[in-house]
């Protein structure tokens, strides 16, 4: 082991790199050594498997072709093995399936040939501020992924393990179901999180200021430039650029876009050298974007760098045990931003909740309590103040075939409608006395006349 002087006298840590070309061993100890850390080498699979096992090492660097076998053996074997060590691979020049290869078998992240010394840098400092995988890392309370189900425990899971890698995430799910929260998470508990997280929704910036957002401009680039400015991608520098609905942006920037994350250099509006830049990209959308490819409207190869790993959020309907988990769990934080206690559930209305289909998953369940909270008398929130929509609720709803145009709710409507219509008559259109004439609740009254579009 070639060992530099410590100076710090802190405990030195050590890297194993995998590589059967001198040039490249030389060029990259060299490297490390001036970082003041300890290299080990290792020729071929077999003996680096060796090393692994019996020594300590902060990070692996392999290269993908040995003499024995796969790179990938190696990566699958630590990511399987040694779960506490970062392992890289190096890929040949423009080889993506290798890098996607590795980075899906668990590798943290990929250098491609010819080496820049820059990136190796990087990758290696971030490698080694990797938060220990014993010492799980704390997030803020309102950061917290709730849910016990399967499903939920499976999105924890992995969060943490994509904490520990560098590779492009895409979360997909329906509206509402965490898709942002997930993120936030994978950068709180990453090698990252001391640095930006920055989210951006692809599908609020217009067009033609896209590019100068994204990548920034020089001064001068166009009428307005009067100062020079960074975009999202300078902003995010170090840390995690979070590419919100990204199914939105037009074809001509997803070009661009593919082009920065490939080469992981950016170029300002109006510059004319490109910069290295230094982000981990998460993307989201609650379209599928896999069938956004098929309809032409998403690039196949941005499709291919995105979505290297893909992480599902379970619709809260698909949590259906853990329904009062969430909602103790949410009015306990929202009665504390409130300052008051956290009001009863009746089990009629828990029973509601448990039954309804949540379209806006847990942020319409957060809506839903966040209302029933102001709505509810004596600290008691009763079925009445969930005002939930009928046709969302299972069972109980007359449209229970789930086809809204069916000629029995058409004819429930129209008499619905006209009873309604008698009361307000009658009533001289107080609605207050109509509801007490039909023996509904004014908020039951407010909200029927409000789906059969009477005012
Ligand atoms: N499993 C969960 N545990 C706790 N809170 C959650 C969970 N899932 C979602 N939330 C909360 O629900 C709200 C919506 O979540 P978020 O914004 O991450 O959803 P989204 O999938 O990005 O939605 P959209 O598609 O509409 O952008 C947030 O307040 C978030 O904290
Ligand atoms: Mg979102």
């Amino acid at each position: 082991m070639k060992r530099k002087d410590q100076s710090a006298g802190a405990p030195s840590r050590s890297v194993l790199i995998v590589d059967d070309e001198e040039d490249i061993l030389e060029l990259i100890e060299l490297t490390l050594l001036r970082m003041g850390l300890d290299v080990e080498r290792a020729t071929n699979v077999k003996s680096a498997i060796e090393k692994v096992q019996a020594g300590h090492y902060d990070l692996c660097l392999t290269d993908m072709r040995l003499p024995d076998g796969e790179g990938l053996e190696l990566v699958q074997f630590i990511t399987d093995n040694i779960a506490d060590l970062p392992v890289a691979v190096i890929t040949a020049h423009g080889n993506t399936e290798n890098a996607v290869a590795a980075l899906k078998a668990g590798a943290f992240d990929y250098l491609a040939k010819p080496v820049s010394l820059e990136q190796l840098r990087t990758l290696v400092k971030s490698a080694l501020s990797l938060p220990q995988a014993s010492a799980s890392v704390k997030s803020p309370a309102e950061h917290r992924l709730l849910g016990e189900s399967p499903a939920i425990q499976q999105v924890r899971d992995l969060i943490e393990k994509l904490a520990r890698s560098e590779a492009p995430v895409h979360i997909s799910g329906e509206s509402g179901s965490g898709k942002e929260l997930a993120a936030r998470l994978i950068h709180e508990k990453s090698a990252r999180r001391t640095q930006p997280f920055m989210p951006v929704n692809c599908g609020a910036i217009p067009e033609n200021l896209m590019e100068s957002e994204f990548f920034g401009y020089r001064k001068g680039a166009f009428t307005g430039a009067d100062a020079e400015r960074d975009g999202f991608f300078q902003a995010a520098s170090g840390g995690t650029l979070f590419l919100d609905e990204v199914a939105d942006l037009p074809l001509a920037m997803q070009v661009k876009l593919l082009r920065a994350i490939q080469e992981k250099k950016v170029r300002k509006v109006g510059a004319t050298q490109e910069d290295p830049v230094d982000v981990r990209i998460i993307s989201a959308t609650h379209q599928k974007l896999a069938e956004c490819v098929e309809a032409g409207k998403f690039r196949h190869d941005l499709y291919y760098r995105l979505n290297v790993i893909e992480l599902r959020m379970p619709a809260l309907r698909e949590m259906h045990d853990d329904v009062p988990h969430f909602v103790t769990a949410l009015l306990d934080k929202l009665a504390r931003n409130a300052g008051t206690t956290r009001p009863e559930v009746t089990p009629e209305a828990l029973e509601e909740l448990k039954r309804y289909d949540f379209p806006g998953n847990v942020r319409e369940l957060e809506n839903v309590l966040e209302r029933a909270m102001a709505l509810c008398a004596e600290g008691k929130v009763t079925a009445d103040d969930l005002q939930l929509t009928p046709e969302h609720v299972a069972e109980h709803s007359v449209s229970a075939g789930g086809d809204s145009k069916a000629p029995l709710q058409d004819y429930l409507d129209r008499v619905e409608k006209e009873a309604i219509l008698e009361a307000l008559e009658k009533t001289r259109y107080n609605r207050t006395a109509a509801a007490k004439l039909l023996g509904i609740t004014f908020r039951s009254m407010r909200y029927r006349m409000e789906r059969l579009g009477l005012n």
